[in-house]
């Protein structure tokens, strides 16, 4: 989603604020922008130039002007409140003011009209430009830049993340934060801010995040929060530890590819002293001894991690467990048993709905929330009494493959500390661990499927539609397969429990339709087997990936492709990724683009 890069230095800070918005480019966007004052002269003349499509584009512009200054700010945008284009695009002016703005502005066609009746004009179709004019509104009435951003932000509702330069004090910017994250980067006589610290990395490792409601004011030699009430805060400025190379794709042809094979390790380090010896050590989750049930909320993949958690969670630790998309979640009423624990799971951290709805979970009495998440110092993170971490390392491809898995890996600890109360604990403990430990090398060994898998593609790339099957566990593996190949190759894919084909599904059988099972040999794939037939019967071409033990053979209609043999308890682990596997080879096949497919974001920090 749109990104945002801040700078104030006494060097030139275009290519800083370019390479800043090119490291932004895995979340998603349609246009980009940058306006830059020469710090050197008051007022100074506030350059801007924006480009339709990608940040390449602007680069070379900004090359040919010679586009230069010491301050300024950057933007890469997906479009909300209209079409993408060069005049939608941010930074927007307003007089001496230049603004750009993550998040949504829920009130802004009133504001709008109310500036319109007193002669502002609009240049664009946004919701951002209102605060634009709201803002130089203030300053030609005499306010400083910092004072003005306080006094709109009063005026703002909705969520938004927010950075504004003036030409007048062009040795300052101004940033909010409310409901979209922003980070301040510290250099040395010199400053940042961005949307997320992989913009800076090239240039700063000490980050201080903003909390909600903060504003603060950014000169080369200082930086000075102020909290929702005004008043003055510290955030302290720490260490990060992500690594600098995160944005590099090193011999992958896409981001999407190398973060599948960063699987093993990724499952290792989210183990990493977790898992000892064998032996597992869930201190870092601290007393569940009360809890009686647990809700999870989260969104898309997370969503489905937390899907197969309930499984585990009711079969090995005997706790209820409930699941919901969080989008639903924070606007129904929900039922919350006395003594539940509330799981979110998420990669960014900074998904607005998950966010929204553990606000809204702990506004109904929800005390003890447990955030699984992949990005430290997040919102989520902060927001959330306790965490485990996913460490999954950056992920950079929009479509989820390794945070996916450690989420997975992370919510078995969990079932496993869930497990504590029951009289066998030790030894469902062990079971877990056992199964836990041999994951890292059997991921390994799956990657294994990868050529065979390029081959298969090969079937779907013409196809419009498929059908993902699986039962248990397995079922929402399925349901992330049907994810990942619309949201990548664009086919159009749905997931089905295997037992409810009869239900309906049935009738869309046919020689088009290709239809993916996922049948490890559990005690579910007699039943299973029965389903394939129905399917066989009725003309269906079928795509199985089976345990090597399933007993299930190719034959006519049917490609059978063998799956390692692995503990039931971490199948749905190892079932993920043939089926990343699948989407990647057919979405390369279809030459879509793997890492930033169309209309997507990689944080959807809206609603
Ligand atoms: C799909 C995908 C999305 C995210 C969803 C939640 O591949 O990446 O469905 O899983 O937007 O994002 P997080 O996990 O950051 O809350």
């Amino acid at each position: 989603m749109c990104g945002i890069v801040g700078a104030v230095a006494q060097r030139d800070v275009i290519e800083i604020l370019l390479e800043g918005l090119r490291r932004l480019e895995y979340r998603g966007y349609d246009s980009a922008g940058v306006a830059v004052l020469d710090a050197a002269h008051q007022p100074a003349p506030l350059q801007r130039l924006r480009r339709l499509g990608k940040v390449q584009a602007l680069s070379d512009a900004a090359a040919e002007q010679g586009l230069a200054g010491g301050t300024g700010i950057a933007h890469t945008r997906w479009a909300t409140h209209g079409e993408p284009s060069e005049a939608n695009a941010h930074p927007h002016v307003s007089g001496d003011i230049a603004v750009v703005h993550n998040g949504i502005i829920e009130n802004h066609e009133g504001l709008r009209r109310e500036l319109q009746a007193e002669g502002f004009v609009f240049q664009s179709q946004t919701d951002t430009e209102v605060i634009a004019h709201l803002i130089a509104r203030e300053t030609a009435a005499g306010q400083p830049l910092l004072a003005a951003v306080k006094a709109v932000r009063k005026r703002l509702e909705g969520a938004y993340g927010m950075v504004a330069v003036n030409s007048q004090t062009p040795d300052r910017i101004v940033v909010a934060r409310s409901g979209s994250p922003l980070v301040i980067g510290y250099g040395i006589g010199e400053h940042f801010v961005a949307s997320d610290q992989l913009a800076l990395l090239p240039v700063t490792r000490r980050f201080a995040f903003l909390e909600e409601g903060d504003v603060a004011e950014i000169t080369r030699q200082s930086v000075e929060v102020f909290d929702l009430n005004d008043q003055p805060v510290v955030r302290e400025a720490r260490e990060s530890s992500v690594e600098h190379d995160a944005g590099d794709k090193g011999e992958y042809r896409h981001y999407m590819l190398k973060e599948i094979y960063e699987q093993p390790q990724a499952i290792t380090n989210t183990l990493e002293g977790r898992l000892l010896n064998g032996q597992l050590n869930l201190e870092a989750l601290g007393d569940l001894s009360d809890v009686d049930s647990v809700q999870i909320i989260a969104c898309g993949t997370s969503y489905h991690a937390g899907v197969t958690a309930r499984y585990w969670i009711e079969s090995l630790a005997g706790v209820a467990c409930n699941v919901e998309i969080a989008s639903e979640f924070r606007y129904r009423q929900p039922v919350i048993r006395p003594n539940t624990l509330l799981v979110t799971i998420s990669q960014s951290g900074e998904t607005a709905d998950t966010l929204a709805a553990l606000r809204q979970a702990r506004a109904q009495g929800i005390t003890k929330t447990l955030a699984i998440c992949n990005v430290p110092g997040s919102s989520l993170v902060r927001e959330s009494d306790m965490t485990l971490l996913t460490r999954a390392g950056a992920e950079i491809g929009v479509a989820s493959t390794k945070a996916f898995t450690t989420q997975l890996a992370a919510l078995l600890l969990l079932t496993a500390g869930l497990a504590e109360r029951r009289a066998d604990a030790a030894a469902v403990q062990q079971k877990i661990a056992n199964a836990l430990a041999t994951l890292p090398g059997l991921i390994q060994q799956t990657l294994g499927m990868n050529e065979a898998i390029e081959k298969l593609a090969e079937r779907f790339a013409e196809k419009h539609n498929a059908l993902f099957l699986g039962r248990g566990d397995q079922y929402p593996i399925a349901m992330e397969g049907a994810l990942k190949l619309k949201e990548i190759s664009y086919i159009h894919a749905e997931a089905y429990a295997a037992g409810e084909l009869k239900h309906g599904p049935l009738a869309l059988i046919d020689a088009e339709m290709p239809i993916v099972v996922v049948a490890p040999h559990n005690d579910l794939v007699e039943k299973l087997k029965s389903n394939i037939e129905e399917v066989r019967a009725r003309g269906g071409e079928l795509y199985v990936f089976a345990g090597e033990s399933a007993e299930i053979s190719s034959a006519d209609n049917m490609v059978v492709v063998p799956v390692p043999n692995c503990d039931d308890l971490i199948a749905p682990i190892v079932y993920t990724l043939p089926l990343q596997l699948l989407s990647y080879h057919v979405a390369v096949i279809k030459g879509t683009d793997v890492d930033q497919p169309r209309n997507l974001a990689k944080s959807v920090t809206v609603e």
